[in-house]
């Protein structure tokens, strides 16, 4: 049995339960042990009755999680800065594992959370934290490691995706397009992050820092959102052959630097991300010997970030089974210098 415990039981922890009883049989059968929730950290205890989770498992106390030897994994879906990073460092300081989907975290305070994982020889993981459902973390730390990765571009915001592609296809407004995204629940009713480009650049901050072995923050990051861009200017790029996309670019320069960038650009309509739209996210990474590939799906949603949060507590099942410990978010720090590409 492999212990876990989540914090907190929103949409995606939620989605990580309903995942377990649906799939529980398949799991267990292809790590060769049983994934159980030993704990779930919650204050409102109907949502986890709403999840038939027995009264014994909820607990709205992080020290009896700490102090549950059966606890493995601890798997962090509250969100925001804190107290997720006081629960995270406290379990990794506990020689738990830890799982997250907490991009925001991870773009500030990553180095702290992976020196403190490595000191205390404990995996780290946090696919869902960028593209969601996409696997996109692991494949760049596993499969493409042995790879100069040149660059790295994503449509990495589901919200802002949406609002162009309406715009594009339909010959609308900004704020109309906006309004109708909020009423759909797509975006949020302050809709900032999105689409001032703030959620994309904390995603491609943790893609670049994967890609170029360096530790690239937020503050690294050039911003701008897609509030100025108006439907005369789909159209015009549309006249000339492109589309306007909101693209997170992460590239190394002629001077050896990192240029890590989020704005809105013009597509040509054959390149393959052109056709990435509505709520989609895209990564599309040329690398030395694989040359292009791209990862296409959905980047938010309940289940599409089940579907990542399980996949990293899945391999450090596997990893705990077979006494290694891949430790992938560690050793990507302090390498390539960053371009200041700020105005
Ligand atoms: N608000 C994000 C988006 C989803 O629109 O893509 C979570 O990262």
């Amino acid at each position: 049995m492999i212990g876990v415990a989540l914090l907190g039981c929103g949409t995606v922890g939620s989605g990580v339960i309903k995942l377990l009883q649906k799939n529980s049989e398949i799991i267990d059968k292809r790590i060769g042990e049983s994934i159980v929730i030993k704990k779930v950290l919650e204050r409102d205890t109907e949502k986890c009755q709403l999840l038939e989770i027995k009264d014994e498992l909820i607990t709205q106390d992080i020290q009896e999680i700490l102090d549950d030897q059966d606890i493995a994994i601890v798997v962090e879906l509250i969100g925001g800065i804190e107290p997720a990073f006081s629960y995270i460092m406290a379990a990794l300081a506990r020689g738990k594992h830890v799982v997250t989907a907490n991009k925001d975290l991870i773009a500030i305070k990553g180095k702290d959370i992976f020196d403190r994982a490595k000191e205390k020889g404990v995996d780290f993981y946090f696919e869902a934290s960028v593209a969601g459902g996409i696997p996109i973390v692991y494949p760049m730390k596993q499969s493409l490691a042995a790879n100069q990765i040149q660059e790295v571009i994503g449509i990495l915001n589901g919200t802002t995706n949406y609002i162009l592609s309406k715009m594009s296809q339909e010959g609308r407004d900004f704020n109309e397009v906006l309004a109708e995204a909020q009423q759909l629940g797509y975006a949020e009713s302050d809709p900032s992050a999105d689409v001032d480009g703030l959620d994309a650049a904390r995603k491609i901050a943790i893609l670049s820092s994967i890609a170029f072995n360096s530790r690239v923050t937020l503050d690294d990051v050039y911003v701008e959102g897609i509030r100025s861009i108006t439907a005369a200017d789909i159209q015009y790029a549309k006249e000339l052959g492109y589309v306007i996309k909101l693209l997170a670019i992460a590239k190394e320069n002629s001077q050896q630097k990192i240029e890590v960038r989020v704005h809105p650009a013009f597509l040509p309509k054959t390149h393959p991300m052109a056709g990435v739209n509505d709520v989609f996210n895209a990564v599309f990474l040329h690398g030395d010997a694989v040359g292009e590939i791209m990862h296409y799906g959905r980047g938010a949603g309940q289940m599409p970030t089940a579907s990542a949060v399980f996949g990293d507590i899945i391999e450090i099942a596997r990893n705990i089974l077979h006494h290694s410990n891949a430790r992938i978010g560690c050793s990507c720090y302090e390498n390539k210098a960053i371009m200041d590409i700020k105005e």
